[in-house]
This record gives structure tokens, sequence and C-alpha cells, in this order.
């Protein structure tokens, strides 16, 4: 059985090893940029007993320990890396910073850990529950200047970051969604959310970025219906400043940015509008070009000042109006070519700056 099981399904193979007399080793870790010292610590602790099982943080686990550039492989990739070792028997899944809920259900024989560790600097809770399932200790030999750190910084010493964008939005996350699609497809390469903003604790855009283990933070706009306080302006600059955000991307986001935010990202701020503007800037702009008769109407991506929807053009696509559209299916179909648009719109601009 060499696949992701449950832990269940560990328990009934660490039972069944133990049946034959044999041992069940248990590790656990991130693995999110697989190199040899893994492959080495993990061949000496298969060595401890008969069988391997690495229980793996998810995403949104590591996400939580490394902060908001990790992982830099997902779940299902970095389970498949692990599982292609001859040393790894079994994959398991824990969704919390330690794995001591895992190691209660498994009741693996060994606990193998890096050699950076001493029995005493284990986490406490973890090396309780291994002592309530009766585990022994052990500690691999260290693979020193073989990290995951080491390699990382070996890779941006020489080479630039992937471009780092802090997204705001209102709403949906339609257009989030779209960035994403396009990340995961190469049409948006060397590209990152690095953080995802909202003016509404609601809003379904934080949802979007959490679920790819995006940070994701709402901001109080201040006692007013559609305007920005002064704070407000302030904490996003600081927020986005503090996430290395190098590219904004406003995206559903329904208020206007002023000073504190344009003065930190000169020329770096972009928006999407339901519109060919400089026709029908403001709101719901598509509901405006279906009641003034148009036959068409389009998608706008802007730079943004201190206008309303005023700033350079960086690109449009137009969409047709049918006779019989109703504003919710012009505006879906506003967003089927703002999904290509968006994307393609940073790709380009991105490579100017
Ligand atoms: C997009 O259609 C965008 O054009 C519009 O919000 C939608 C994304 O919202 N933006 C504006 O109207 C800005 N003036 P969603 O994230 O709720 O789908």
């Amino acid at each position: 059985m060499s696949t992701v099981v449950s832990w269940e399904a560990a328990r009934k193979e660490r039972d069944r090893l133990q049946a034959d007399g044999k041992r069940l080793v248990f590790t656990n870790g991130c693995f999110d940029l697989l190199h040899v010292g893994h492959v080495r610590y993990l061949n000496e602790a298969r060595t401890s007993g008969d069988a391997l099982c690495v229980a793996l943080n998810s995403d949104a686990s590591v996400a939580s320990i490394k902060g908001p550039r990790r992982p830099l492989n997902r779940l299902e990739d970095r389970a498949e890396v692990l599982l292609g070792l001859s040393a790894v028997d079994y994959v398991v899944v824990f969704a919390e910073e330690r794995a001591t809920s895992a190691i209660e259900a498994i009741a693996p024989h060994v606990y193998a850990k890096g050699g950076d560790y001493t029995p005493e600097s284990l986490n406490e809770e973890e090396r309780q529950a291994l002592d309530r399932v009766g585990a022994s200790i052990e500690i691999l030999s260290l693979v020193a200047g073989k990290s995951t750190t080491e390699t990382l910084s070996k890779l941006y010493d020489g080479e630039s970051k992937p471009l780092q964008l802090g997204v705001l939005g209102s709403g949906q996350g339609s257009s989030l969604e779209g960035i994403f699609h396009a990340i995961d497809d190469g049409r948006l390469p060397d590209t990152e959310v690095a953080l995802v903003l909202s003016d509404q604790p609601d809003a379904r855009i934080l949802k979007v970025a959490e679920d790819r283990c995006v940070p994701a933070v709402s901001v109080d706009p201040g006692p007013y219906k559609t305007r920005l306080g002064e704070p407000a302006q302030k904490e996003i600059r600081d927020r986005l400043k503090a996430a290395s955000v190098e590219l904004v991307i406003l995206a559903g986001f329904m208020r206007r940015l002023k000073a504190p935010v344009l003065e930190a990202f000169p020329k770096r701020v972009l928006n999407v509008h339901p519109s060919l503007l400089p026709n029908y800037p403001g709101l719901c702009a598509w509901k405006q070009a279906l009641g003034a008769g148009e036959t068409k109407t389009g998608s706008t991506i802007h730079l943004v000042d201190e206008g309303l929807d005023t700033g350079p053009i960086l690109g449009q696509e137009t969409v047709p109006i049918r006779k019989d559209d109703t504003p919710d299916d012009l505006l879906e179909r506003i967003k089927v070519a703002e999904r290509k648009l968006y994307p393609r719109v940073i790709r380009e601009y991105a490579a100017t700056l």
C-alpha cells in the first residue's frame, strides 16, 4: 500500500504489523520542497522499523507555520513526491500545526525526528502523546547544510522572486479566481498572490483566498457607507507593504483609494471595471449600458488614480449585449471576458515595470 491513507487505515496497518511482530515508524513534516536532506532522513527513519508512515501538514497548516509564501507545492503534489520514495510506505495528512492527534490515532511504535532536534527539544504536546502511545523516539543523523531554507535562498540569491500581487475586493472574488486559474495554468507565470484584503468582513473573496492558503484580512473601512476612511487607507498601505506587494490588483473593490495607498504604489494599482471606459464609470456599469440601449459593452483594465474609473487604460475586451439580456446575464458574460483579460493585462503590464 503506497498511497495517501486515512488515520484509521494507518492504524490498521500498524496493528497488522504488530501482529506480525513488526514496527511502524512515524514522522511528520511539511516537505514542500524535497531535497537530499529529506531523502537521507526518510531512508534512515525507515531502517528503524518495518514500514514508514509520513504525516504531511495540510496546505493551511504549512501556511500557518511557514508564512504566506508557503507551501511551495500543494498537498497532492507533496504527497505524490513523498510516495515516489522507496522509504515511504504511507502518507497521512493532518490539518493542525502539531501532529499530536495523528500520533494518538495511529499509535506508531517509533517516532523519527530530524537531527536538528533532541528528545528534550521536541514539542512538549507531541512528546506527551508519544509517551501515551508508548512510541520510542529516534533522533536521526543531522544532514548539515541540506535544508529547504538553504535551497530557497540559493534560488532567490541569483534570480528574482515571483511578482507579488496584493488583491483588494469587496464581493464574490470572481476576478481573483480568474487570477488563480491563470497562475495555475501558466498564463500568469512567476506571479504569486501575497495577500487579499477586503472592506467587507463576510466577502466571499476572503474565503476564495483562504482556500488557497493566501492570507486574507478584512479591514474596517470606518463609519462610511461608500468611502474608505483615512485610517483604513493607511492600514491597507501598511499591510500591502508588510507583505512585500509589488502590484496592487483591485478585483471588485468598491471604495476609492486615496493618497496613502496610491502614493505608496505609484502606477502600481490596477482596476477592472465592467464597461468600455470612459463610458459608464461608477456603480453597476453593466446596468447603465443595458439601460442606455447599447448593443455592446465590455471590460476595462486601467491604472488607478484619484478619479472615479479615470486612470490610463491598459486593456479592454468587448462583450455583445443581446436583446433579451437580463443584467445578470450581461454581468456574467462580462466576468467571463474579465477572467481572460485581467491576467493577460497584468502579465503584459508587469513586464514593463
Ligand atoms: C468585476 O466584474 C469587476 O468588473 C467589478 O466587480 C466584479 C468583480 O466582483 N468591478 C467594479 O465594478 C469596480 N468598479 P466579484 O469579485 O464580486 O465577482
